[in-house]
């Protein structure tokens, strides 16, 4: 294993009925709070009112940014710095998604800078401090609710890209299994996608001796395959919701990714991000779209062993057999299970073509230092090859 160092400083607060911590919580850091949230799901859901009345009877002024799209847009953050500026803003809280927690991330960076926060994305200005925040999670799926990194788009110039910074990550978040009762099958699915997919990325590393971290990377992939099927049939099932609650939170916190070493990089993601940049499709569907071709195009003599390890210990194939026998059977496994899931298996039925996988396969390139991923590093052609198995 390598050397890490550990540091996960989120507060998390976990179950039903957990939303009482709120106003206690926010006024260790602040009382003019800035509400950021997506199209209008937590009015419908009751959510809403729930944070307005703690909020009314614990004294605390607050705001709202409304409206943050899906695949959040830099213009959101934009205004969201504006009004922090104007109304003395000291704490932000994001209720949703990945996309209203990823949005308050960047404000709260946004902030203390002078520039436009695009500049951030681009790497051409660090983060150096932001505003605190807290998150209320209404959606498993990112776990933006317990890391330090947040992915914005510019619809202008077709870019998806990601910072972090560890004064990026919220003070606490609150994580009530019965707010995602409501979520859609469809994001129910794509949200247990991107979980499996975070794990994937940390699983599949040229690390072979982190065990443990692999063994518990297996034990969250099982909670994915047993209870993702559930929550879809019974949207209301709360060992279901809670089981993948959790595993959204831990499958990219830190915890997986320890001991696999500094220069470790994601692939998917980065092949992924670009499909949301140029056809603004959910990101949990882009990525199980992709998932499979990947494996299928780096599997090779060198790292056979993983993927046998991967379909023995989760998929329960026969260790007797060859280890491409294995390796395929079980590639061909997660795509049967994102099938059951109700995901899509090609770009085609997401309504992607041909016409634009050179340039985004150019873009995954450029926005990762010539190769994607470290599994596997991969070259244009292998990223283009990709896509286009995808088609
Ligand atoms: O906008 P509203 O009305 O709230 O509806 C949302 C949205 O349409 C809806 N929704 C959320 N909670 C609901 C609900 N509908 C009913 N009941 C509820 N309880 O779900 C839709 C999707 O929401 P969104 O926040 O966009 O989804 P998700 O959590 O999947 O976030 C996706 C974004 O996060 C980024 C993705 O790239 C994408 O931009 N990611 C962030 C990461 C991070 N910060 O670490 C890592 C991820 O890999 C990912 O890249
Ligand atoms: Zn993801």
């Amino acid at each position: 294993m390598l050397n890490f160092n550990y540091s996960i400083p989120t507060k998390i607060f976990f179950g039903d009925g957990q939303i009482e911590v709120l106003g206690n919580e926010i006024k260790k850091y602040g009382s003019k709070v800035l509400l950021v949230y997506g199209k209008g799901s937590i009015k419908k859901t009751g959510i809403y009112d729930e944070v307005v009345n703690i909020l009314k009877s614990n004294n605390i002024e607050y705001w709202e940014l409304a409206g943050v799209d899906p695949n959040p847009r830099i213009t959101s953050v934009r205004e969201g710095i504006k009004i922090c500026r104007e109304e003395g803003i000291d704490f932000i809280l994001p209720i949703g998604g990945g996309s209203s927690i990823d949005c308050a991330k960047v404000i709260a960076a946004g902030y203390y800078y002078e520039g436009d926060p695009w500049d951030f994305l681009i790497k051409k200005a660090k983060v150096e401090k932001a505003l605190p925040l807290g998150a209320i999670l209404t959606l498993s799926a990112t776990g933006s609710e317990m890391d330090a990194g947040a992915v914005i788009t510019n619809m202008e110039t077709n870019q998806k890209l990601s910072v972090g910074h560890p004064s990026m990550a919220p003070k606490f978040s609150i994580l009530d299994p019965t707010y995602t009762f409501t979520v859609p099958k469809s994001q129910t699915a794509a949200g247990v996608a991107d979980i499996m997919s975070h794990i994937f990325e940390s699983y599949f590393s040229r690390t072979k001796e982190a065990y443990l971290q692999d063994r518990m990377a297996e034990a969250l992939l099982k909670t994915c395959i047993k209870y993702g099927k559930i929550a879809i049939d019974e949207p209301e099932n709360y060992e279901a919701r809670s089981n993948i609650m959790w595993a959204s939170s831990l499958a990219i916190n830190g915890l997986l990714g320890y001991g696999k070493g500094k220069d470790f990089r994601w692939s998917v993601h980065a092949i992924e991000h670009e499909l949301s940049a140029y056809y603004d499709i959910t990101h949990g569907v882009g990525l199980a779209i992709l998932y499979p071709n990947w494996m299928r195009h780096v599997l090779d003599d060198e790292n056979v062993y993983k993927f046998v390890e991967y379909g023995v210990n989760i998929w329960g194939i026969d260790e007797n057999k060859s280890d491409y026998v294995i390796a395929n059977e079980a590639i061909d496994k997660t795509r049967e299970y994102f099938n059951s899931l109700g995901l899509p298996s090609t770009l085609k039925e997401v309504g992607i073509g041909k016409e634009n996988l050179e340039k985004m396969a150019k873009a995954a390139v450029d926005h990762n230092k010539g190769t994607v991923g470290s599994f596997k590093p991969l070259t244009y052609e292998d990223v283009l090859n990709i896509y286009m198995a995808s088609l």
